[in-house]
């Protein structure tokens, strides 16, 4: 079964073939350049380049897998969260082209297309979920496939915005988090005193916007950048395992699934892996937004046996998780 994935949530277009659950080709173009000078991403651009790119997209995936749109057997697209402009490109794109070639369309979820990376045969419900990315951090207990119980998430900016403010502090350029995490290698996690966000709560959210707030005090006081980067690094790092770690005592969870660009994240891959918790994370190329992602998630609804979506789904610039799960292929 050949799926192909279209993913236009935000700045970067991604189209992705997959075969049975194995990739054969992957694209992703960036528009970083483009919103630079914006210092923000500006919508109707996005859109307008995501439109500019899809279609060459396409064709270069399906070229460099030797295929041709005849041989797809399902499209599937993000449909939310998101900016809206951008996901109805990708959408309705998807839509267009599974609709002329009569094949099934599936609408899926940004973070259920994170996680869908990061699965592999092996996991096996239950586990615990954690989505870090530029706009996300949300940890989830999965009891069964398919169904995400909110645990917690946090309370201001998210992780991978963090490390994006912080990197900018420090003139690194914008996505900061690979930067900033670059820097940190060459720096002391201890040398500078963040303190842990949310000490002592029993319940699993985050925050940290205090962080941001200390970086620039710290900054200002006269820190190595090398130094603030590393120890900034640890202290999110460690805020992130801690919660998944209590949360797996308390639950009786083994198994944790962490996805989404922060996933990226070297030192955390490499602190979750001492955490005597079974990890599971995307293959680096796949931790950030792309189409590849989108296509596994459509295979494995198609797997768990998921009717496809109708042709009338809506994007959605808000979309929770919790709530996709239970109407997955209903709305
Ligand atoms: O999932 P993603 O590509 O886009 C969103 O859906 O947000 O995540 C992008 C975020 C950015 O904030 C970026 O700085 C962060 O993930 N990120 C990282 C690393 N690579 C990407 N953060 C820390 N360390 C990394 N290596
Ligand atoms: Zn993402």
């Amino acid at each position: 079964m050949i799926i192909l994935g279209i993913d236009t949530s935000c700045d970067d277009t991604g189209v992705g073939l997959v075969q049975d659950g194995r990739v054969l080709a992957h694209r992703v173009a960036s528009q970083t350049g483009l919103h630079q000078s914006y210092g923000g991403v500006v919508p109707e651009l996005a859109s307008r380049e995501h439109t500019r790119v899809i279609d060459r997209l396409t064709e270069a995936v399906l070229a460099e897998a030797g295929l041709s749109a005849k041989d797809l057997d399902a499209v599937a697209a993000t449909q939310g969260p998101g900016l809206v402009g951008p996901l109805l490109v990708g959408l309705s794109y998807a839509k267009g082209l599974a609709l002329a070639l009569d094949r099934p369309f599936f609408g899926v979820h940004h973070l259920e297309a994170h996680l869908a990376a990061a699965r592999t045969e092996d996991l096996r419900p239950p586990y615990l979920a954690l989505l870090a990315s530029g706009g996300h951090t949300h940890l989830f207990d999965v009891p069964e496939e398919g169904r995400y119980l909110l645990l917690g998430a946090t309370r201001d900016d998210a992780a991978g915005e963090a490390f994006d403010k912080a990197a900018r502090m420090l003139g690194l350029g914008y996505p900061g988090g690979p930067a900033l995490a670059r820097l940190a290698e060459k720096g002391d996690p201890k040398k500078v005193p963040f303190t842990l966000p949310l000490k002592g709560q029993r319940g699993y959210d985050f925050s940290f916007s205090g962080l941001k707030t200390a970086f620039k005090r710290f900054l200002d006081q006269g820190y190595a950048p090398e130094d603030l980067a590393a120890s900034f690094q640890e202290t999110v790092v460690e805020s992130l395992v801690r919660t998944i770690e209590r949360a797996a005592r308390d639950l009786g969870r083994d198994q944790v699934v962490v996805a989404g660009g922060v996933a990226a994240n070297r030192r955390l891959r490499e602190r979750l892996s001492g955490s005597g918790l079974e990890v599971f994370v995307p293959p680096l190329a796949l931790a950030t937004d792309n189409g590849v992602m989108v296509a596994l998630a459509a295979w494995q609804r198609i797997r768990r046996g998921v009717p496809p979506s109708p042709f009338d789904l809506e994007a959605r610039p808000y979309l929770p998780l919790d709530r996709v799960s239970h109407a997955e292929g209903v709305e």
